[in-house]
């Protein structure tokens, strides 16, 4: 196909105007390649999968299956926000998949980081190839692939098919059409493609989702005290204009618990620790020093509203020694 590889001369995507172009050049190619077949996506929600999504669904409409599956991990409002601008407002052909129980159930008394990991992975191939396995005539799966990954494949750092795992008898034609695409020149184009700007410039959020941030074994209350959290955390961030500044911000509840009071009982519950970084290739990462009347505000707001949580830390370390993630 052509645009396999980002041409030597390309001029970086920064304008509207170069956005449209691309958009437009693309969807004749889109056109070309698929024909009058149909289209199978895994839509998470986050940026490249949004964008892959909404340049199909202006390219070949209903011929176009997205499958969300929400796997009980993601942050407070994120497959509601999926369902809206994709089913309710681009119309597209959309299925959503709660698969939570599923997942958590799996999970449930796994404490090993890479068996969380290997569990979840494998869980959302199995689940996903399902939904596959139900629909007829399914020739082409689309990927939201970008330049980076290609590059980084080809460096030997990481695996970059999304899909790869799928079972051996589903076999798909790729359609990956940001593949040549920057991160900052796939945000322009879904930009002018109609996404919304919160989940165009979105933080990096990782595959394994909150489960990464409830360390040890997952219990239901725990990963609810770091979503409810992480909602609070991100709530104030955009309130005090931190959103699109802050590169990276969340919270993680740890699997112990001290002594605190409340209202003259004694409470013995769990920690919140939140971490803000900073980076520009995540080798090196520092920390967001707060204002210690937003640190002040978030304790409060966070012991007061989220159930199980007694106390707030903050992680002030940075990469190396620390990782991002917890786990
Ligand atoms: P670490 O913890 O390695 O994180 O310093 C660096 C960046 O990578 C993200 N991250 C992940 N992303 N799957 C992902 O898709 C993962 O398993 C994963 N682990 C870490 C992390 O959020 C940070 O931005």
């Amino acid at each position: 196909m052509a645009n396999d590889r980002r041409p030597d001369d390309m001029v970086r995507i920064t304008t509207p105007e170069l956005a449209d172009a691309f958009i437009e050049e693309q969807i004749a190619a889109l056109q070309e390649q698929i024909k009058d077949k149909k289209v199978l996506l895994a839509l998470s929600g986050g940026v490249d999968s949004s964008v892959v999504a909404a340049m199909l669904i202006k390219a070949i409409g209903q011929q176009l299956v997205c499958v969300h599956v929400n796997h009980g991990l993601l942050r407070k409002g994120e497959p509601e926000q999926v369902i809206e601008v994709f089913q309710n407002q681009m119309k597209a052909n959309l299925i959503y998949v709660d698969a939570t129980d599923r997942f958590l159930d799996k999970l449930a008394g796994v404490d090993d980081p890479e068996t969380k990991r290997k569990i979840i992975g494998g869980e959302f191939i199995e689940v996903f190839a399902e939904e596959a396995r139900k629909l007829d005539g399914i020739e082409f799966l689309a990927q939201g692939t970008i330049w980076p990954d290609i590059l980084e494949s080809e460096a030997g750092i990481k695996a970059h098919h999304n899909a790869g795992g799928l079972p051996e008898d589903m076999t798909f034609e790729l359609v990956e059409p940001v593949k040549i695409l920057f991160k900052d020149e796939v945000r322009i184009v879904g930009e002018r493609l109609g996404l919304p700007a919160n989940m165009v410039y979105r933080q990096p959020f990782p595959g394994p989702g909150l489960g990464v941030r409830c360390p040890g074994a997952i219990t239901r209350d725990r990963l609810e005290a770091v979503r409810e959290s992480d909602a609070i955390l991100r709530e104030e961030f955009a309130k005090n204009g931190l959103e699109g500044k802050v590169w990276q911000y969340f919270t993680v509840v740890p699997d112990f618990k001290s002594t605190g009071v409340k209202d003259g009982k004694r409470t013995f519950d769990w920690p919140c620790i939140i971490r803000a970084i900073n980076t520009t290739d995540v080798m090196e990462v520092t920390v967001e020093h707060l204002s210690d009347e937003l640190i002040d505000h978030l304790v409060s707001r966070i012991t007061k509203e989220v159930p199980g949580i007694n106390r707030v830390l903050f992680d002030y370390t940075p990469k190396p020694p620390a990782t991002v993630e917890y786990e």
